[in-house]
């Protein structure tokens, strides 16, 4: 029988074959040594997604306890999940604790009392890293670049020789390591090279001060090509590793941890939908899908683009439209004059590099229902 759309549909194939380039990319660059990658569920928590990735060996980087309980179902590791955010709740803090999680991502000073007081409470010494804002941009949308002064994330830098010395003297904290996060969908490797440098610098700082770190975090935000998902399926870690063997100063004995999200899951979901009507309007024909901006939010939020595609009708003349959903708000919008081969009522669409941010954004805005997947083996 015939799935009813819209749906999200994930290649499993190529989610396998995404994690081995990755793992690969390490392994070809023996300077980042036993690099870990933590990916981060936000960018996907459907249960088969996670699954595949955790089989893989992966750890995981969550930022709520809902997150690491789906973590955990999945079968990642309590001692390879990071859990990060600046708003962590003590009912979350405790449940981290309790599930034995390998690291808190810590961002202030204010936190590091809270976990502490929680944990020696238990009997318990959490182990934590410290969230640093480097105060360096990156080349991607305003509303997702985090690693500037002025973003509610993380330590900033004046900051950090309190932090290290509150984290020294409190009984429930063990200092493991430094974390930091520049942004998203970066592809500029100049953005990390950057970081690289200013985490260099603030290794410098730590040894004269004498305080040994076990992990060095540079967070996520590889991108990936949404425009050529067909040609750029994989997205090349070759570079963004090599970018971080190349110019960032390991101490002996340290590990490489990072958090991507996207780049492991981004080009492998497509959100399939179909044409409900073709509207003629004054000046412009529509496309009217039966997906909305509850079920893909990056065009409205972010004019994100997405590549979009007719697959029932390919090979037909190409007409301009607009490609909109039914939800009664005009930035339900997934594109705005596209050439689509000629569509139909019927015509199956699909709305490629999905994967990431898609399906765990969704939501149920005009009482619409959150819809199914399929996870093709
Ligand atoms: N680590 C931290 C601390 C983060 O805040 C994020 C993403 C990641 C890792 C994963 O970043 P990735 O590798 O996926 O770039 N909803 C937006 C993206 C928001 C990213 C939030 N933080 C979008 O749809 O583009």
């Amino acid at each position: 029988m015939e799935r009813p759309t819209p749906y999200y549909s994930y290649d499993g194939k190529l989610l396998r074959q995404t994690l081995d380039a990755a793992k690969e990319a390490i392994k070809s660059h023996p300077a980042v040594g036993q690099a870990h990658i933590h990916f981060a569920i936000k960018a996907n928590n459907n249960p088969m997604v996670l699954k595949t990735i955790a089989s893989a060996g992966l750890g995981a980087d969550c930022v709520s306890g809902g997150e690491i309980r789906q973590a955990l179902d999945a079968g990642f590791k309590a001692c390879d999940i990071a859990y990060a955010g600046v708003g962590k709740t003590d009912a979350e803090i405790k449940m981290a604790l309790e599930a034995g999680i390998g690291c808190f991502n810590v961002e202030s000073v204010e936190e590091l009392e809270i976990i502490s007081e929680i944990s020696a409470g238990m009997g318990l010494v959490a182990p934590v890293a410290l969230r640093i804002n480097p105060n360096v941009g990156a080349h991607t949308h305003a509303n997702i670049t985090t690693g500037l002064a002025e973003n509610k994330f993380g330590i900033n830098l004046e900051k950090v020789p309190e932090a290290v010395e509150k984290a020294k003297s409190l009984p429930g904290i063990k200092l493991k390591g430094m974390h930091f996060h520049i942004g998203s969908q970066i592809l500029e490797m100049d953005d990390f090279k950057a970081l690289c440098n200013r985490i260099n610098e603030l290794q410098e700082w730590f040894r004269r001060h004498g305080v040994k770190l076990e992990t060095i975090n540079v967070g996520g935000g590889l991108g990936i090509d949404y425009e050529h998902p067909h040609k750029h399926p994989v997205p090349d870690f070759n570079a963004y590793f090599g970018t971080f063997a190349k110019h960032l100063k390991l101490e002996a004995g340290q590990e490489l941890h990072c958090e991507l999200g996207r780049a492991i899951v981004g080009q492998c979901g497509s959100l399939i939908t179909r044409c409900i009507y073709v509207k003629n309007g004054t000046f412009k024909k529509f496309v009217i899908v039966d997906a909305g901006m509850n079920d893909l939010i990056r065009p409205a939020l972010y004019h994100a683009f997405h590549l979009i595609e007719n697959v029932s009708n390919p090979d037909a003349e190409q007409c301009l439209y607009d490609v909109v959903g039914p939800i009664c708000e005009s930035s339900d919008c997934f594109a705005k004059g596209i050439y689509l081969p000629e569509t139909r009522r019927g015509d199956i669409i699909a709305i490629r590099s999905a994967g990431a941010y898609g399906e765990s954004m969704a939501s149920t805005y005009n009482s619409r229902t959150l819809i199914e997947s399929e996870f093709i083996l």
